[in-house]
């Protein structure tokens, strides 16, 4: 039994990337968390909008206690009836029609990323906003335009650049027909809630008619019903081609999506 405090302990073997808050948790139960004394926390900060359903929620428990009890991990070389099921009802919350699993937000934005590549090759290029947010992992960071994430990393990925946010005459200026994809959180989270505006939301659709780029909506931090309606993008009565989930998805598990529309049929040719 290690006897120190817990935040020495922390400080010994973890390496020093997040300044923690000073208290120990020990359980979370509904809406509230619980330290070792047993004081009650109400927890504004969701696992960082993973906890959608709360901690302990008994539904969680039980699904994940049946199917840990049956197998935890299987390869994707076979397909069973539960992985089905929630593909399904992914799908069919988002008004997509197909979907890849990851196990974070960030390799979800990689597939994606992958994706626009494979479909327009190299030398087209991929935009996201400015103060965008959209994770760590290389591909992602390279879009991620917020300069607390990158710096030192450098560097990133060729031909991603960033539009300013809500900038509609930077928008008209840097879309062209040499655009594969622009990557959008419709209200951005690690930003700042900022929601993006109809205008520039109904430009960016317009020049998708006139160029045939690829827009991705980030979900991330905003899907599954945490904006009022099932996704942040459906307040703007628009549809992305990509829609790019994780987060509240896995209820506490590890668990991305990015999910595309029927429309995408070069990326199904494998089939
Ligand atoms: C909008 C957005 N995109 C991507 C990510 C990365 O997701 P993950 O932390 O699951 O890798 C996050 C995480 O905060 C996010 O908020």
């Amino acid at each position: 039994m290690n006897n120190k405090d817990i935040f020495e302990r922390e400080r010994i073997s973890f390496l020093p990337t997040y300044k923690r808050i000073p208290i120990e948790i020990n359980k979370g139960q509904g809406v509230y968390l619980f330290d070792k004394e047993n004081n009650r926390y109400l927890d504004f900060m969701t696992g960082l909008g993973v906890n959608a359903l709360g901690y302990a929620h008994p539904k969680i428990i039980e699904a994940v206690t049946n199917q840990i009890n049956k197998f935890s991990h299987l390869s994707n070389f076979f397909i069973t009836n539960v992985q089905a099921v929630f593909a399904e009802k992914l799908l069919e919350f988002a008004g997509m029609d197909k979907l890849y699993f990851t196990n974070s937000g960030t390799e979800a934005i990689e597939g994606t990323i992958k994706l626009i590549r494979m479909l327009n090759g190299p030398d087209k290029k991929i935009f996201s906003l400015t103060n965008s947010f959209h994770g760590r992992t290389y591909g992602s960071l390279s879009l991620t335009a917020r300069e607390n994430h990158r710096k030192g990393f450098e560097p990133f990925l060729p031909n991603i650049e960033q539009i300013n946010f809500d900038d509609v005459n930077d928008l008209l200026l840097k879309i062209d027909d040499n655009t594969a994809a622009v990557f959008i959180e419709f209200i951005q989270g690690e930003g700042g809630v900022q929601p993006v505006s109809r205008e520039f939301v109904e430009q960016l659709f317009s020049l998708k008619e006139k160029f045939n780029f690829l827009i991705v909506a980030d979900e991330i931090q905003t899907g599954m019903g945490r904006t009022g309606l099932n996704y942040a993008f459906q307040h703007y009565k628009i549809e992305p081609d990509v829609v790019v989930v994780a987060k509240a998805i896995g209820g506490g598990l590890p668990i991305g999506a990015f999910m595309v529309k029927r429309s995408f049929k070069r990326c199904y040719c494998i089939r």
